[in-house]
């Protein structure tokens, strides 16, 4: 699964009883926004550990790519966070999860994503067992959270749903819960799953949980949603417990948002969304095509 260890997870031979804290950054990607989520997570269950983030903002949305540019893009954001010195990267991305785990699992520190946790999250909530995945026209293609879904549980039914218009929605801030244009594009995607009579959706686009009290309005508030990128946060966070990885106590607390476009309405919404300031914080760099 893709949050597994990569072969070289641990970082050296020592008895985990003896290791130093390691103070090096968590590195978290996505190809936008939606990362944030993750982040978001991260900041309430870590709150001492340092976080780089890189948003692909010149090149989002990845979900309507194909596979080869989605692969190419995913390399070059994780070799972005390894020359920060990251003890760990986190994939909260949905499309780069279920289209390039194994360029993720081939890194020389541990690296998690979305799709495993999800998964196991919404196996363990689903009551009739019949469970919704929203995501990237890629993801969804992929049939990477159904296989998860299915890998810990045959018996349930999986319905599937490409929602291409959310990232765009999302990027350009029309947020909402009072949105109209996103409501009626949600309606549009989500009738076939509620029609399915789906009790539990996994919004497998880290993007989707930004647009959650939409979703869950058009839904039902009785269907649990499942957040992909808190979910592999989670994961991550008692990963790096378990691996004695965690940095030390007087750690000085960094955090760091690079972009690939310009840094204004990244900022916006990422206040809104993280519900404190990144301005200062945030730094633009280049990558081919941005
Ligand atoms: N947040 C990304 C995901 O989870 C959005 C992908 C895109 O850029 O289309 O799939």
């Amino acid at each position: 699964m893709d949050n597994q260890p990569a072969g070289s997870r641990k970082p050296d031979n020592q008895p985990i009883g003896n290791r130093k804290p390691d103070n090096r950054p968590i590195g978290v990607f996505d190809s936008g926004l939606g990362g944030l989520t993750a982040v978001k997570e991260l900041e309430k269950i870590l709150p001492r550990e340092s976080i780089v983030y890189f948003g692909d903002t010149g090149r989002v949305p990845y979900g309507t790519r194909s596979r080869e540019t989605i692969r190419r893009y995913a390399a070059q954001d994780m070799a972005f966070l390894m020359n920060h010195d990251v003890k760990a990267v986190l994939a909260a991305c949905g499309t780069v999860s279920s289209t390039a785990g194994d360029i993720g699992r081939n890194l020389p520190v541990p690296y998690f994503d979305v799709i495993g946790p999800s998964a196991k999250a919404a196996a363990g909530l689903t009551k009739n067992k019949k469970v919704g995945v929203i995501g990237t026209s890629a993801t969804i293609h992929s049939d990477a959270y159904r296989q998860a879904l299915l890998g810990i549980d045959y018996k349930l039914e999986v319905y599937s749903q490409a929602c291409p218009l959310f990232v765009p929605l999302v990027e350009n801030a029309f947020i909402s819960p009072q949105e109209e244009v996103t409501r009626l594009v949600a309606q549009r995607y989500l009738g076939p799953v509620r029609e399915a009579g789906v009790d539990t959706l996994i919004l497998g686009c880290t993007h989707y949980p930004i647009i959650a009290p939409i979703i869950a309005s058009v839904m039902g508030h009785s269907v649990s949603l499942v957040d992909a990128g808190r979910e592999a946060a989670l994961a991550l966070a008692g990963r790096l417990a378990e691996d004695g990885l965690l940095c030390g106590e007087g750690n000085p607390r960094s955090a760091a948002f690079f972009v690939t476009d310009e840094p204004e309405s990244f900022t916006g919404v990422a206040e809104l969304f993280l519900g404190h300031s990144v301005q200062g914080r945030t730094g633009r760099v280049s990558m081919e095509g941005a």
